[in-house]
């Protein structure tokens, strides 16, 4: 019996849940070429839900760029990342192979090759700047360039989503940014701007100071509604062959607070465990084997943080929520004032902690929540 739960981004064909109305109203705005923000939280669903709209798009005869800026470390890198996704994109739309190498004069500063894969026989691509030796703020310069002058030439509608955008802040060369808006205003694309680090992503459009200032459409993503997960829970165990009760679906739910990514962890462990009906017991143990497996991406997080922010986020875990700058705080917790304010900086431009509607502080992924509170 194959198991139905997965973690990994989802493809278009696997199933999802819900997301109905993101899915409309994102692929709207590809169609009109509007630019988007949409932020959530690490392991919401953001990355499979662009690919979803993605697909709808390129069914349309849209062309479809996506770019992961995922941990950047220099301009090069960006350049580069922005070229091969480019080129992915639009070979994806025209084969290069089919229709020749029509559009790709239109990239002069980028320079294509083709290997074929001796095992599979299947092409695959590289990119490389041509100029190597050439400034690469330079370099970004022109591939944006080329990019504004060849979507002014083609009459071809094209939606490109950059992913984990705000990690174009930790190349540390403040001139990405301003450069980055100057030519995507005057590009005839839609854009869609993906991110997790939420606080750095949101100050980047909507700091008055900032370049990118208001550009965009604002979308969050919240986690999944309670009726639609049980609903999918119980679904995808019904078609896999087992079964499982509303009432252990419902406790799947409530366990990981409808969190995507854990959703699909804890229904994965539950039908690995359960016989053929899975129970409240079943989800139980379940949850414990997940926190178990969890851990050691808890630890990895814990051991790059400095020894004030770990007792901050310990203390916040144990309160649940809290006012972190309330003295009765500070004070049960050991902590100075100066100290949580630079920590609780660290820690929510890292997207670890929020401030909750209460106004109060919490952490953001609560299994993470549950370890912290368990461990310490
Ligand atoms: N709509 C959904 N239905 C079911 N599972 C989902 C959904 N959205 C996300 N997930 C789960 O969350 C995981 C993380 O999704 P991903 O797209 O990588 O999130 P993000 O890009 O926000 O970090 C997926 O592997 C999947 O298990
Ligand atoms: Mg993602």
């Amino acid at each position: 019996m194959r198991n139905p739960f997965h973690t990994d981004i989802l493809e278009p064909d696997q199933p999802f849940c819900n997301r109905v109305d993101e899915l409309r109203d994102l692929t709207s705005h590809g169609r009109n070429g509007m630019n988007v923000v949409l932020f959530a939280p690490r392991r919401y669903g953001k990355t499979s839900l662009v690919k979803r709209v993605q697909h709808r798009l390129r069914a349309e005869n849209i062309c479809v760029i996506y770019a992961q800026f995922m941990r950047l470390v220099s301009v090069e890198d960006l350049v580069h990342r922005l070229a091969k996704a480019l080129i992915s994109g639009l070979h994806e739309y025209e084969s290069i192979f089919e229709k020749g190498k029509r559009w790709l004069s239109h990239f002069p500063s980028i320079q294509t090759t083709f290997t074929i894969d001796p095992a599979t026989g299947m092409p695959s691509l590289d990119v490389q700047m041509t100029k190597r030796q050439v400034d690469p703020m330079v370099a970004l310069e022109t591939i944006m360039e080329e990019v504004g002058r060849f979507l002014e030439k083609e009459d071809f509608q094209v939606c490109i989503a950059l992913d984990e955008f705000q990690d174009i802040v930790d190349i540390k060369e403040p001139r990405v940014e301003a450069l980055l808006r100057e030519h995507i205003q005057r590009h005839k694309a839609s854009y869609i701007f993906l991110g997790s680090r939420r606080r750095v992503l949101l100050d980047i459009f909507n700091n008055r100071g900032r370049p990118f200032y208001q550009s965009a459409i604002m979308m969050e993503l919240d986690t999944l509604p309670k009726n639609e997960c049980v609903e999918f829970i119980v679904d995808q165990f019904a078609q896999a062959g087992k079964e499982c009760s509303a009432e252990a679906a419902v406790e799947i739910a409530r366990k990981v607070e409808q969190y995507p990514y854990y959703l699909q962890a804890l229904a994965y462990r539950a039908f690995e465990l359960c016989d053929k009906e899975c129970t409240t017991a079943d989800v139980a143990r379940a949850y414990e084997t997940l926190l178990e497996n969890e851990r050691y991406g808890y630890q990895g997080i814990i051991q790059g943080i400095s020894t004030g922010q770990l007792k901050l986020l310990r203390a916040i875990a144990v309160e649940g929520e809290a006012p972190l700058t309330s003295n009765s705080f500070l004070q049960s917790h050991n902590l100075t004032l100066g100290g949580v304010q630079s920590a609780r900086k660290f820690l929510s431009e890292q997207d670890l902690i929020e401030k909750k509607e209460s106004g109060h502080w919490g952490i953001v992924d609560p299994v993470f929540r549950a370890w912290l509170q368990q461990a310490f």
